[in-house]
């Protein structure tokens, strides 16, 4: 399977630096179509309350799932996404915004780890799994502290990871399991599978091989395929990461219902404060 697919790729296997590349408007597409998680959002809307208009940051914004919802209830927001593709789509929904809404979003299409994200901001947001976007503990603790220095004083700090138990070196390795799948508004097929390497246990690395395969309504289809590579966090390493670059956990939740972290939790979710 893996051979013949590689016969069929237009490019050699390209590696990238990061997890993986959203990099292509039908992707993006079939993003927004699959992830329409809303609990997170109101997680965090709860967390900040009636605080009033706050200057947030929101780092991987990805099509503006969670920024979106923030500018429109009055905060100034400003995403920072790698890809060009998702950063369009979130703008082409931004433009649809009244204006008052749409002057308070700005997003950069910059690599989160390539430069400074901008200072006194009240809250930075890296949601939605950020640190697994990541390849190693030391990008995602670089994150932290990046955050540290883009905050004001005091400012807020939320961060939502899945809770890595172990086990990835078990594997399954070898199978390719799909991502995102579908057909987009110009009727064209995508779909984005995801095969696992292996995983280096001293670094704590997974290594993958991703796949994007597409069909036009007329038949013409494209393949290609890159590596990527992630580091699972865990909840005491973020946890670690925040305490020494001086942060304060006032929040630490198991779920996006807002329930308390234990040793079960899925789901790692800090609501720090810059001390
Ligand atoms: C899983 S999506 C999440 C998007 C959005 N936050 C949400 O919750 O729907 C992750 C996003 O992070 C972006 N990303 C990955 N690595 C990045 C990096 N180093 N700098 C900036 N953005 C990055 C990806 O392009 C993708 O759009």
């Amino acid at each position: 399977m893996a051979e013949s697919f590689r016969e069929q790729c237009s490019h050699p296997m390209s590696s990238h630096h990061h997890s993986a590349s959203y990099d292509n408007p039908l992707l993006a597409e079939l993003y927004d179509a699959s992830e329409t998680e809303t609990l997170d959002v109101e997680l965090l809307q709860g967390l900040i309350g009636d605080s009033g208009p706050l200057n947030i940051l929101e780092c991987f914004s990805g099509t503006g799932r969670i920024l979106i919802p923030l500018v429109t209830s009055g905060h100034r927001v400003t995403g920072i996404e790698i890809a060009p593709a998702m950063a369009a789509r979130a703008v082409e929904k931004i433009a649809l915004l009244e204006d008052s809404a749409r002057n308070r979003a700005t997003i950069k299409v910059q690599d989160v780890l390539a430069s400074n994200w901008g200072a006194g901001f009240d809250l930075v947001v890296l949601g939605a799994n950020s640190f697994y976007e990541l390849p190693s503990p030391e990008t995602q603790e670089r994150c932290i502290e990046m955050a540290r220095s883009a905050l004001r004083p005091g400012g807020k700090l939320f961060v939502d990871n899945n809770d890595y138990k172990g086990g990835w070196g078990r594997g399954p390795f070898g199978q390719e399991r799909v991502i995102f799948e579908g057909a987009g508004d110009d009727g064209t097929y995508g779909r984005w599978t995801l095969e696992n390497l292996r995983f280096d246990e001293a670094a704590g690395v997974l290594h993958m091989n991703h796949r994007w395969h597409t069909r036009t309504s007329s038949g013409e289809e494209h393949f290609s395929e890159y590596l990527g590579s992630k580091h699972p966090v865990t909840a005491s390493e973020v946890s670690k990461h925040l305490d020494r670059h001086g942060f304060h956990i006032l929040e630490f939740f198991g779920d996006r219902s807002g329930n308390p972290h234990t040793s079960d939790s899925q789901r790692a979710i800090f609501w720090a404060q810059k001390r």
